[in-house]
């Protein structure tokens, strides 16, 4: 049997966390769908389609790998997508109660797909994407954190 999962967020931008709990990803699942949300109540710096074509570029050599942009409800993208879990990431306690929420949620409207949660690496605990913006935008170095091509595409905005 394949196993789909699909990973949801802003991804505004990816950063390493991201990836890293991907590249974990992939070696349980068939296939993994990132799914960025277009989440217009978060007023992300870059666009639904600038944050895709960031993560298709940092995810491309993964084969396993699709990204796709959605404005609808997870659950109903999900199950559209034939998705059987929904995979989060938990850095830290304080994720966890938002988390818990959104899984519970997510079960009230697709009961049959599971959520599971990841945690990344121990040093990408302490990032996330406002993070990182933060730094960019104050001049500080943020290459440990991000891809190459998203770095670039900071600097160039924050300019
Ligand atoms: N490494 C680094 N950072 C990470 C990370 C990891 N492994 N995992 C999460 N983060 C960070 C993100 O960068 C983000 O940082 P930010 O808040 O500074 O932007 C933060 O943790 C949490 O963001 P994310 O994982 O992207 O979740 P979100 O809260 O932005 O997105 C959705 C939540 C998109 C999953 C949710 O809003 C959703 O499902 N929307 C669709 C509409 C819907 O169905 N709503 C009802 C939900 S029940």
């Amino acid at each position: 049997m394949s196993v789909t999962a699909i990973y949801p967020g802003t991804f505004d931008p990816i950063t390493n966390g991201h990836s890293d709990l991907i590249q974990r990803a992939c070696r349980l699942f068939d296939r993994v769908i990132v799914a960025v949300a277009a989440n217009p109540k978060k007023t992300p710096l870059f666009t639904l389609e600038e944050r895709v074509a960031l993560a298709q570029g940092v995810l491309g050599g993964m084969e396993k790998v699709e990204v796709c942009g959605f404005d609808s409800l997870l659950a109903e993208f999900a199950r559209q997508r034939g998705a059987a879990v929904i995979l989060r990431g938990l850095r830290a306690v304080s994720d966890f109660e938002f988390e818990f929420q959104l899984a519970g949620m997510n079960r009230h409207l697709a009961p049959d797909v599971e959520t599971l949660f990841l945690t990344p690496a121990e040093k990408y605990t302490f990032i996330s994407s406002s993070l990182v913006k933060e730094v960019a935008s104050l001049g500080g170095d943020i290459e440990d954190f991000v891809d190459p091509a998203v770095k670039a595409a900071l600097n160039n905005r924050m300019r």
